[in-house]
């Protein structure tokens, strides 16, 4: 097995991390585009191999993707990140030509690789790697969902004191302070509703921190997050790699899934070999699909930048 990843910045170079130390693959290539930055990053990570026990060979390219051919996945995370007070949708004009041109040199040589997008605007920049592309759609995964599920479940265990574990919660739409979806109604704590338990103004306060979760660490830390975003995008790469059919939400392309088609977005699916598996379309009450709708509203308003590429 051999996984690539695009962008040596702290969100690919994490998820790299993570990925080495579950040894998801023999091999795995870091590629950026500055001088250096991924044979560094690359060889200071071997020198955890022997404290840490992992057998993965971790190697570094600037910008060869001779480097990358073969390989089975490949997760982009290049771009910039945002800065404080920036949203994720401001980066579109300058990420979407890098997106573009990395996804053409990676499938010169990994013809067949699954690809996983994590660069933001990121529901645009899988729309824009499917576009250009052109590969079967089952083989292209945005990073979103599972990375706000999670920030989802730690909000929720601060308000019950409990467990991140203990806790199922979902995030469906876009990928956007916005534009996602914190689906409280469905949120159990080991099989009880959450809303058994907390008060409606709680919940509402969960869920809207969960929607500006990123943004606060971007506040905080003056650039995005990585460990919570490389920590997911590891996670999702497992589920590939192992063929663990997990159920992970996605932004995947609809075909008249939950009501919206030619469209990439945030939704529940069956994560395996082939990629995207299946995409479970269980009917959401009415107040959620209207907030489906929308957020499917926004993400297509950014997507117009796509037919200027
Ligand atoms: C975040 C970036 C990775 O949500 O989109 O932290």
């Amino acid at each position: 097995m051999k996984i690539t990843v695009v962008g040596a910045g702290a969100v690919g170079s994490t998820t790299a991390d993570n990925i080495a130390r579950k040894e998801l693959c023999e091999e795995l290539v870091l590629l950026d585009i500055k001088d250096g930055i991924a044979e560094g990053k690359a060889m200071d990570m071997m020198q955890t191999a022997a404290l840490l026990g992992f057998d993965t060979k971790i190697s570094g390219s600037t910008n060869d993707y001779a480097k990358t051919a073969g390989s089975n996945v490949v997760v982009i995370t290049s771009g910039i990140p945002r800065k404080p007070g920036m949203t994720r949708e401001e980066l579109i004009g300058i990420n979407a030509g890098i997106v573009k041109g990395v996804t053409q040199n990676i499938l010169q040589h990994s013809p067949d690789t699954i690809i996983v997008v994590i660069s933001n605007p990121m529901d645009t920049m899988t729309q824009l790697a499917l576009q250009s592309s052109g590969i079967p759609k089952n083989r292209i995964i945005g990073m979103g969902g599972i990375l706000d599920s999670s920030r989802f479940k730690y909000y929720l265990s601060v308000a019950l004191h409990c467990s991140p574990t203990d806790l199922q919660a979902v995030v469906i739409g876009g990928h956007g302070d916005t534009t996602m979806i914190p689906l409280t109604r469905l949120a159990t704590y080991n099989g009880t509703p959450v809303s058994n338990l907390l008060s409606i103004e709680t919940l509402q306060k969960v869920a809207a921190d969960t929607m500006i979760g990123g943004a606060t660490l971007t506040g905080l830390l003056g650039t995005s997050a990585w460990y919570a975003p490389g920590a997911a995008g590891a996670a999702l790469v497992e589920s590939i790699v192992r063929d663990e059919r997990k159920l992970i939400p996605c932004c995947v392309h609809l075909d008249n899934e939950y009501g919206q088609k030619d469209i990439c977005l945030g939704v529940p699916v069956v994560v395996g070999k082939n990629g995207w598996e299946k995409i479970i379309d269980f009917k959401l009450d009415d107040e959620e699909q209207a907030k489906f709708n929308k957020s499917a509203e926004a993400v297509r308003g950014m997507n117009t930048v796509l037919a200027a590429l």
